[in-house]
């Protein structure tokens, strides 16, 4: 259990991050990118309260920098980087901007595979085992912007894997009470962490 306030400034402040943010900058909108900087300030938050090695937590930082690189990208180019896989998908062009977020940010020469897969998974989910990815995926989710999953940020502070278990079971929860399709890769994810196993 953790009780220690982390106060965190935003990475983008740093140099190594800086150049990063200002190329996501100038693809976004002026929203998006202040909660672009909210989820990034959080996910180093919840990376430190949760004993990220240094490097991890770089890779925790430059993930949620970079997480909604494509999101506002018009459907043309969104589909580009990322063709649609699934019926879903091409009703639904916003499903992909994680993907295409990847492969954005690999153009950008963005190497590490697990800030690639934290940015791919922060739209249907990650592995237990991805603890950056997790810490991005609630981040996103729990941002104070949002005005909602105050629990989950705060879950996050002491136990990750509650958190991002307890993060994905509301979003699938909340789908389906809308009657809006589940992705089958957020269902799968689903399925691996949330529903009992016998
Ligand atoms: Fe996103
Ligand atoms: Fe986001």
């Amino acid at each position: 259990m953790s009780n220690t306030i982390f106060t965190v400034n935003s990475p983008c402040n740093r140099a190594s991050i800086q150049p990063y943010c200002e190329r996501v900058k100038a693809l976004v909108t002026p929203e998006r990118f202040e909660h672009i900087v909210r989820v990034a300030i959080l996910s180093e938050t919840i990376a430190l309260a949760n004993n990220f090695s240094a490097e991890e937590l770089r890779a925790a930082s430059l993930a949620a920098v970079l997480h909604d690189a494509a999101r506002d990208l018009p459907t043309e180019e969104l589909f580009a980087l990322a063709p649609p896989q699934t019926e879903l998908e091409k009703q639904h062009p916003l499903a992909v901007h994680g993907r295409a977020g990847r492969r954005l940010v690999e153009r950008w020469g963005v190497s590490d595979e697990r800030v690639l897969a934290a940015i791919e998974g922060h739209v249907f989910g990650v592995s237990l085992k991805h603890r950056i990815g997790m810490a991005l995926y609630v981040a996103d989710v729990s941002e104070p912007g949002r005005g909602v999953n105050e629990d989950i940020r705060k879950l996050a502070m002491n136990n990750l894997q509650k958190a991002y278990r307890h993060a994905v079971d509301s979003k699938v929860r909340y789908l389906r009470k809308k009657g809006k399709a589940v992705h089958p890769a957020t269902l799968a994810v689903y399925q691996e962490i949330c529903e009992p196993t016998q």
